[in-house]
């Protein structure tokens, strides 16, 4: 399973590569907010450093801007995936970036149904939540096993990964790992705890 860290804070994701744990970076506007640092700027950096896939969300709500959006942050760097809601207007912009060889992660996914949507309109990854469905009561990792089964079972039409995200404690990355996620998006803290006892 790949290891991508969820963060956008750079020293953290030196520290994390130095050691080769780092696959990829995914961030969000919060993320990047909490940085206290310039959204484009910010995602060049982590290109400078890490040379697997690193998520871009786009701000937009509306699918035509969500496409503009994603062209631009597109040209930052090679490796930029650039990440959507799940919501109809991000599927509308996924399947267009995903036609003009963009690579798209559909994210906020909480169900298997929706995933296939993903899948169909040429995701390169869908994020599943599972921590945010554990706060709603149902079991996350559930749904990490339904859409590997479901993307299996499709495999020579549907090529999207499984990106396991929302992740909040070492017990879940084992969990994941042993579902078939294709990779984890794991919160620096988390790989600490890991680290240190897990
Ligand atoms: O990977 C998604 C993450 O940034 C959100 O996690 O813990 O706020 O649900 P969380």
């Amino acid at each position: 399973m790949k290891f991508f860290i969820d963060t956008a804070e750079i020293e953290e994701i030196k520290s994390l590569s130095e050691l080769g744990l780092v696959d990829g970076v995914t961030t969000n506007p919060s993320l990047i907010y909490k940085s206290g640092k310039d959204f484009k700027k910010v995602i060049k950096e982590i290109s400078t450093i890490v040379e697997g896939p690193i998520s871009a969300e786009v701000t937009s709500t509306e699918s035509k801007e969500m496409i503009n959006q994603g062209i631009e942050l597109a040209k930052i760097s090679s490796n930029i995936v650039v990440k959507v809601p799940l919501t109809v207007d991000g599927l509308i912009a996924c399947k267009k970036l995903s036609t003009n060889n963009i690579k798209v992660n559909v994210t906020l996914c909480f169900s298997a149904a929706q995933a296939l949507l993903a899948g169909k309109l040429g995701a390169t990854y869908i994020s599943p939540f599972i921590g945010r469905l554990d706060d709603i009561g149902t079991t996350g990792l559930n749904l990490i096993r339904e859409i590997v089964d479901m993307y299996n079972t499709y495999k020579k039409d549907i090529k999207t990964e499984v990106l396991a995200a929302s992740i909040r404690s070492p017990l879940q990355v084992s969990q994941v790992a042993s579902m078939g996620a294709h990779i984890a998006t794991i919160p620096p803290k988390i790989i600490e705890k890991i680290e240190n006892f897990g």
